[in-house]
Formats: C-alpha cells, structure tokens, sequence
C-alpha cells in the first residue's frame, strides 16, 4: 500500500479510506455531484458472492464503496477473530478489477472509539438462529451496519441471501429506524457442486470440503418435498435431518423453518418460508439456507426494508 495522504490511501488504483470523517466527506462529494452511492459491507477474504453484491451495487448506484472491518464485536469469546482471513492486498485486487470507487478500511480504534457503551440490538430476533448459539453476535452485527451507515451514508446497500438471519434482521433494524438507505438482498452464490460461497470455507480440509455439500443437499432434498406438496414444517425438517444424518461427522448446530420478516418458527409453510441451517464440519461453523413460497426472496431488484 503506498502511503497516506490526510488518511486517504490508494492500494491497486482503489482509494482507500481509514477515518470516518474522510468517508463521510467523499460519500457527501459522490451525492453533491447528483450521484447516488452504492454500499457492499463486508469482513473482507472477498469471494465470488461479494464480487455479485459489488456488481449489484454497480447495476444501481453510480459510485461504490466497499467496506472491510472484521467486527470484533459480532465474534464470541471462544470465536475465530484472530484465526479470521485477512488477505488484504488481493482483496484490493478483486476490487480495483471491479473499479470499486472506494474502500471504506477503518481499525477497530476509528470504529470503537475508547469506552464506547452504546449497542443497536434488533430485539425479539437478535437471539433467533445464529443468535440463539452465537449470543451477542446479531448485536455487533446491527451495532456496525449503523456505525458503517453513519459514515457511507448510502443510498442503497447490499447483502447477501447467504446470512438470511443477518439480512432479515437488518431489513428491520433499516424499517424500524426509519433509515435512509434501501436494503437490497442478492441471492447466494454456490460452487458447482451447491456448497454455499462462504470465507470460511478456506478452513475446511479436502474431506470437509466433500462433507459440507450435505447442507445445500439437505435443502435441495426439502425443496423437492415441498414441491410435490408438503407443507409441515415439521415433516421438511424430518426429511431435512435424514439428509443432515448422512454425514455423521458433521455436527448440527440448528434446522429452522422460521417466518423469512420475524425469524419466528412457522408449522406451515404454505404462506412462504425460511429453511435455514447451521452446521459444525470439523471446527468450521457453516450455514445456508432456502426460501420456500413467496416468502421474502433475494432480490435483483430492490428490498425496500
Ligand atoms: O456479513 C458480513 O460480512 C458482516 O456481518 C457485516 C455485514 C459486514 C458486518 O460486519
């Protein structure tokens, strides 16, 4: 990276950006010159589903900003904040092949001023599904989405189908606070064979790598069943689990069929669906999961929250 000038840094051609203040200045320039600002969040170790929400934010905005934080607030104790990747310069790479316009890179200090005490916390959902066994992690989550918002200020912003329980939460953070910027979910972005992209995935050994496939197989296999007719939740979770149960190994965290706007658990699923799981393959917690009739889908177009 070569060096900063009044905080704004420039790595591969992308303008790199470390204070708020600096954000704030160049996202208010973007809209002075009549420009709408598009906005992806993300922990960085960027894959192919980041790279579609940046696309996405290119398809609707005429100016983007990425952000790379990885959030100590939204990882547990006993989590992987240290072990999380961090492969800045390629992470650079992929966005200046994408002519990103700015990359929003903060330090937990800029973020986090010294005794900060104040949380925003979705409560009623934040302790559903991930939630519910990563306690205090939807807490940081909504907590940054809101400090990031406050110094991008952007129009529109982008996440991923991939984290429903995240995008479902914060759609209603954004509705509840009246906030100014559109919530756009884009669908999730899976290898040939149905793995879920996900940056975790670099941890998983060649036979994990083959073991994780259950998931999105687990999926696929109620989605049939739902088609031909089923609509008890509790039965798709039955047929769900059986597939889960082919790979011993692989240690269940939670199998939910839930409302895709509250996170609640739905016994029918008639009126649309979230099917959603988390899983243990080796240490590496992964998660995925399927909309099922009309509930609230990824969207192309946009998610007004
Ligand atoms: O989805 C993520 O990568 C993170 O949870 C987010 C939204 C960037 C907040 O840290």
């Amino acid at each position: 990276m070569t060096p900063c000038l009044r905080g704004r840094c420039y790595s591969r051609g992308v303008k790199i950006i470390r204070t708020i203040e600096q954000m704030r200045a160049a996202a208010r320039e973007v809209r002075r010159a009549g420009k709408r600002l598009g906005f992806v969040p993300t922990m960085g170790a960027l894959h192919a589903g980041h790279m579609a929400l940046v696309r996405a934010a290119r398809s609707q905005a005429d100016a983007v900003c990425v952000s790379i934080f990885v959030n100590p607030t939204q990882f547990g104790p006993k989590e992987d904040l240290s072990k999380y990747p961090r492969p800045f310069e390629k992470d650079c790479e992929l966005l200046a092949a994408e002519k990103v316009d700015f990359l929003f890179y903060p330090d937990v200090a800029e973020m986090y001023p010294a005794g900060a005490i104040t949380w925003v916390e979705v409560a009623g959902m934040s302790e559903r599904l991930d939630g519910k066994s990563r306690p205090g992690h939807f807490r940081g989550v909504t907590t940054i989405v809101s400090k990031l918002f406050h110094a991008v200020e952007p129009d529109v912003a982008f996440f991923g189908q991939k984290d429903a329980a995240q995008a479902a939460i914060i759609r209603r953070m954004a509705r509840d606070l009246d906030l100014d910027t559109r919530i756009v979910i884009c669908p999730t972005v899976r290898e040939p064979d149905g793995l879920a992209l996900s940056s975790r995935n670099i941890f998983l050994s060649p036979q994990e790598r083959k073991r994780a496939v259950v998931l999105s197989r687990a999926l696929n296999r109620i989605q049939f069943h739902a088609d031909k007719g089923e609509r008890r939740a509790a039965e798709l979770l039955r047929i769900g689990a059986g597939v889960m149960a082919e790979e011993p190994e692989i240690k269940l965290d939670y199998f939910e069929i839930v409302n895709n706007d509250t996170l609640e658990p739905v016994e029918d699923v008639s009126a649309g669906a979230l099917v959603a799981v988390a899983a243990f393959v080796g240490t590496t917690r992964l998660i995925d999961n399927l909309v099922l009739f009309g509930g609230r889908q990824a969207s192309g177009p946009e998610t007004k929250a």
